[in-house]
Formats: structure tokens, C-alpha cells, sequence
């Protein structure tokens, strides 16, 4: 899905989700654990301002286990739970409930030494398109959900998914934006595969793909396309389009005359990257 954001939608979309806060004890706020500061919105903390939240890197299978276990001692840092897991398979996704409850469990003790019986505990799940909401919902629910779009009136219409004895869920997530000011953020999301090939040109996707992969992952790659020697200078495009041209050679991505086709050549870069065929990787570390 891919989503034109325009200040219109961000206001209704901020809307929407403050509307469904109400109903909740907590929010799930889901990242890509591959480009955890790039998927997040740039507004979160004032959105969610104020709720309990529990913070989830999702494909984490994609994403390097060394650098994932970073950015949760960052975010506890900042004071926030936080845990990783891979929806794809269910892996881990069973913290979530567990997290939830001991993030608010001073909340339902109060409600046991009133003399009542706590209700399940209530949460959202937030995040940018395509960081894996509704594929988290259907793992956690243990089935597939027919996801209702989102409607005005939101109190109508909304249904609680059961995940576990004592956790339930709303089944239309919080839709959130991504951040947009920053050209780096886009490429990094367009290389993971939130933001379509449409909106930007795959060659230039790639070019950045390989440039962080040159700068951070250069054995992976040397390994993966039987590459020889590295660029001296990565800030350098000419032997950035070098590397690339190489990949393509690799692969047999030729036009007339011997030349390299580079989108052809493109495509697989950015292919083996979304599908994990160039290991784990993760394209940002945490500030400290
Ligand atoms: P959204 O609701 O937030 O928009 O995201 P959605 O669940 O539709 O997930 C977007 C894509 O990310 C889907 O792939 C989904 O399978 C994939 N995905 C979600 N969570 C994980 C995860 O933990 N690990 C991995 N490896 N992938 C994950 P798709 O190619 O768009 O669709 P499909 O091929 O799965 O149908």
C-alpha cells in the first residue's frame, strides 16, 4: 500500500488515532527493525502522549540480531519497553501480551484492591504502511482477519480481537506517517520496501542500497555478488556505479554493445535485499 501524504491526511490520520486512544490501556508502537529511526513517525510522542506504550521491532529475522539488541538497550534507555520479533513466523510475538501486562501492572492491581475483576488488557497498534500491523494482528489473533478500513465514527464498527486469555486487540490499526524530511529516510525506507518504486526511481534506490552496503555490509556483499575489490572512497558515485556495474556483469545484466544494464541490475539488488538474501542487515544504529 502506498499512501500520498499530504498535511490533510496527517491531520486525519492523527485524528483518528487520538480517537481510538481512548479505547485503549496501551499502544503498540511497531518499527522495522532494520531502519528503526526512518519507520518511525516523526510526531509519535506527541500523538501517543501520555498512554502506556510498548515498542515492537518487527522483522527482526531481516534485520542484524547484534544491532536489533542495540536498539532495544536504546529504547529502554529512553525508558521504553521494548521487544523484537518476526510476525512473518509468530516468532517472539508472544512478549507482546506479557510486555503489556507488566507495563500496566500497577493499573490492574489497583483494579484488584477495589475488589474487581480486571478486564483484558486493551491495545492499538500503530505504525507507518507496510511495518507489518496487519500482519502482527492476524499473528497475534491466530487467524486471518478481515481488516475493515478505516471509518468515521470509530467507537462503531471497530471490533476486539482476542489475542491470549487476557489481551485484546482493536482490528483496524493506528496508520501513522513516516518521516518525510529527510531525503536519506525515504531511500532507506524505499530499500526495505515501505515506500513503493513508483515514488522513486529504482536505480537511485539501489545506488543507495549499495552505498550503505559498501559502508556497512561490504563483506556480505563481496560474498554474495563475487565482488573483488572495494571502492576506495564510498562517498564517490563513479565507483559506487562501479560496484554496481560489477553486480551486473555477475549476474549477466548486459545490453547491447557490453554494457551493464542497470535497472535490470537494480531490480536484483533491491530483490535480494527485501528477501534477506544478502544476511541480516540493518542500514541504522542507534544515536548512542
Ligand atoms: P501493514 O499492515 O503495516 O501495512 O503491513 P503488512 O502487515 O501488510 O506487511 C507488509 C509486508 O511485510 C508484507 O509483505 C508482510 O508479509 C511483511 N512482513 C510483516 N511482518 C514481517 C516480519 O516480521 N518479517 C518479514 N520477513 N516480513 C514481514 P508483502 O511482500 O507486502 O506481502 P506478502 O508477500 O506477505 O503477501
Amino acid at each position: 500500500m502506498t499512501i500520498q501524504w499530504f498535511p490533510g491526511h496527517m491531520t486525519r490520520a492523527k485524528r483518528q488515532i487520538q480517537e481510538k486512544l481512548k479505547l485503549i490501556d496501551i499502544a503498540i508502537e511497531l518499527l522495522d527493525a532494520r531502519v528503526p529511526l526512518s519507520s518511525r513517525n516523526p510526531m509519535v510522542e506527541e500523538i501517543l502522549s501520555g498512554k502506556p506504550r510498548l515498542i515492537v521491532l518487527n522483522k527482526s529475522d531481516l534485520a542484524d540480531p547484534r544491532t536489533t539488541e542495540q536498539w532495544m538497550a536504546y529504547f529502554a534507555n529512553e525508558g521504553h519497553e521494548c521487544v523484537s520479533v518476526d510476525s512473518s513466523t509468530g516468532t517472539r510475538v508472544g512478549d507482546i501480551p506479557v510486555k503489556a501486562k507488566q507495563i500496566l501492572h500497577e493499573k490492574i492491581a489497583r483494579q484488584i484492591a477495589k475488589g474487581m475483576n480486571p478486564r483484558a488488557v486493551r491495545g492499538l497498534i500503530v505504525g507507518i504502511p507496510n511495518v507489518g500491523k496487519s500482519t502482527l494482528i492476524n499473528r497475534l489473533a491466530g487467524r486471518n482477519i478481515a481488516l475493515t478500513g478505516d471509518r468515521p465514527g470509530v467507537t462503531k464498527g471497530q471490533q476486539w480481537i482476542k489475542v491470549g486469555g487476557d489481551m485484546e486487540l482493536l482490528d483496524t490499526p493506528g496508520i501513522l506517517w513516516p518521516k518525510f524530511e529527510d531525503e536519506l529516510v525515504g531511500y532507506r525506507l524505499a530499500m526495505t520496501g515501505a515506500i513503493r518504486e513508483q515514488i522513486l526511481n529504482v536505480d537511485d534506490i539501489a545506488f543507495f542500497a549499495v552505498r550503505e552496503l559498501v559502508d556497512r555490509y561490504w563483506p556480505t556483499l563481496q560474498e554474495r555478488y563475487e565482488l573483488e575489490t572495494p571502492p576506495t572512497d564510498s562517498a564517490d558515485s563513479d565507483e559506487i556505479v562501479r560496484v554496481m556495474e560489477d553486480i551486473g556483469r555477475r549476474r549477466g545484466c548486459l545490453i547491447s554493445g557490453g554494457r551493464v544494464d542497470l535497472e535490470k541490475t537494480s531490480g536484483i539488488i533491491l530483490r535480494d535485499l527485501r528477501a534477506g538474501k544478502l544476511g541480516r542487515i540493518t542500514l541504522e544504529a542507534p544515536p548512542y
